[in-house]
């Protein structure tokens, strides 16, 4: 029978609970968590590259220690880590640097600690962390995590000086490559198709398995941190901002705390909500922050969130890349938006590629958030459910290749499913825009079927006139009893088009 007395409660820590929970961050089998581990480390690197504004120059190795331990290190030219945060950047979930409103690869301060934990429940080894940040601040960290506590605990740390910015982190964790091998490689080939700027090798027991990019010279712009859309505040994002700016009158407050709110359009906010827009922020009411939160949220007029915060592709860099990497006969680009989903900014650019041979109409889809590959999950993403939603056979272009879709969705915040960032969920207003992105490629590569169907045709049609040219040149000429005239220009001009098509 059910005892009040022995009713026990307690708390654990966020480690604690990633710990319990691994395979929400994608670290549930050792095959998954190898291919996650050089993921998280990767990522990082070319964060760091780009916050550097430097062409990313990314090296993983992959060693067999013994039969069922890997020592995965990746190295980089990035900013480098500065001394004081190595500890906790990589001994303590949910800590990072990048939780400022713009794009980047990482998102939750999360990635590599997952893989510090993993690898240190598995080999009970520490992670190391070789560093160099500004001049005379390099450092070389060991380090375990207290998963319990949630916290980093040093081995041991000496200063170093590498001369140049950049990092390298090593962990030994238990896993298969037999199982992870492809994966990771096609992980690679596919961040070079959206890091078009980067040059990545692959060395796996120190020979060399993979070395791509760069494909552009050009480096991508900085995406710029932005302030909250006023579509974003929810009351928890407003109480902060309010605690932030309790000085302030609440007409200033909403122009200087939000995106696209000008004077005029923070007076409406405040009339809307019903508040004295002199009142100082720091004093409103429980209800009145709740009333000009739904106001905010709700208000019509209000532009759309500021894209500068983002950074797609570009058609040239992208295209190319595709057109590097898998030589197709043709591509298209399209590039939707930008648009916003409950206040953060989103852009979807896509390159439909047609590639030598033919299977179905329906295209291989390789989809990518924020520069990342995703490579599990995809029939729960959101790319992958428009996709089915579209009669392809309708666009006809399987007579011209293999179809290959690569979809590229950026965002200062995307709608992950879970931790491991593997598949996108669906918000209706992400799935419009992906709909419409589709249509625009399947109708540009159309085009260029039916092209492609009416040249062949032509050619068979001017290969037949140019034999029964011939014949009679051929036989007029021995008629007339003078040379045989060459007919080939005849042709060309009957049927006015590239006779070398
Ligand atoms: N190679 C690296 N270069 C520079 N900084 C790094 C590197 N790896 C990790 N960091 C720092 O460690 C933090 C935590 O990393 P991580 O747990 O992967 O979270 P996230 O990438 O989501 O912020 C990052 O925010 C970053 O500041
Ligand atoms: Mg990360």
């Amino acid at each position: 029978m059910f005892n009040p007395q022995t009713q026990t409660f307690s708390s654990i820590s966020v480690a604690e609970f990633f710990y319990r929970n691994r395979q929400m961050a994608g670290f549930g089998n050792s095959a998954q968590s190898v291919y996650s581990a050089v993921r998280e480390l990767v990522e990082n690197s070319l964060d760091a590259c780009d916050e550097a504004g430097v062409h990313p120059v990314v090296r993983v190795d992959i060693t067999t220690v013994d039969g069922g331990t890997l020592e995965i290190s990746v190295t980089d030219n990035g900013t480098g880590i500065h001394p004081d945060h190595i500890a906790e950047a990589f001994g303590r979930v949910l800590y990072g640097s990048k939780y400022g409103m713009r794009q980047r690869r990482g998102t939750f301060g999360l990635g590599v600690t997952m893989a510090v934990l993993y690898a240190q429940i598995t080999t009970d080894t520490p992670v190391e962390i070789v560093t160099q940040y500004r001049s005379g601040e390099g450092k070389r960290v060991r380090l375990f995590m207290d998963i319990a506590a949630n916290r980093p605990v040093v081995v041991d740390e000496t200063p170093i000086d590498l001369g140049n910015p950049g990092t390298t982190v090593r962990i030994r964790l238990k896993g298969s490559l037999r199982r992870s091998r492809e994966r990771i490689v096609e992980y690679l080939r596919l961040t070079s198709v959206t890091s078009p700027h980067a040059h990545l090798t692959l060395f796996i027991d120190g020979k060399r398995v993979l070395s791509v990019g760069p494909w552009s010279k050009t480096l991508p712009a900085l995406p710029r941190a932005t302030k909250p859309h006023p579509r974003a505040a929810d009351v928890e994002l407003l109480r902060r901002l309010v605690s932030e700016y309790r000085g302030t009158r609440t007409r200033d407050f909403l122009s200087r705390a939000f995106q696209q709110m000008g004077t005029r359009t923070a007076a409406r906010v405040v009339r809307f909500a019903g508040i004295d827009s002199k009142k100082r922020v720091g004093e409103l009411t429980r209800e009145e922050i709740l009333s000009l939160s739904n106001a905010l949220q709700k208000l019509d007029g209000i532009a759309r969130p500021d894209a500068s915060c983002l950074s797609p592709v570009g058609k040239e860099a992208f295209s190319t890349a595709v057109t590097r990497l898998y030589s197709p006969r043709f591509t298209a680009y399209s590039l939707r938006g930008p648009s916003e989903w409950s206040g953060n900014p989103f852009m979807i650019e896509g390159v439909l590629a047609l590639v030598e041979g033919s299977s179905s109409d329906f295209p291989v889809l390789l989809r990518f958030a924020n520069r990342v590959p995703l490579l599990y999950d995809a029939s729960e993403d959101v790319l992958m459910k428009v996709l089915r939603q579209i009669n392809w056979s309708r666009y006809s272009i399987t007579t011209s290749g293999t179809p290959i879709l690569f979809v590229h969705v950026c965002s200062s915040r995307i709608p992950y499913r879970a931790a491991g960032k593997q598949s996108i969920a669906s918000i209706p207003e992400i799935e419009r825009e992906v709909l419409s992105l589709y249509r625009e490629l399947g109708r540009k590569a159309q085009r260029f079927a039916r092209g492609c169907v009416r040249s062949v045709r032509d050619r068979r049609r001017m290969r037949e006139f140019e034999r029964l040219f011939r014949m009679v040149a051929h036989f007029g000429a021995r008629l007339a009893g003078c040379k045989e005239p060459p007919v080939r220009d005849l042709v060309v001009q009957l049927f006015e088009v590239d006779a070398g098509e």
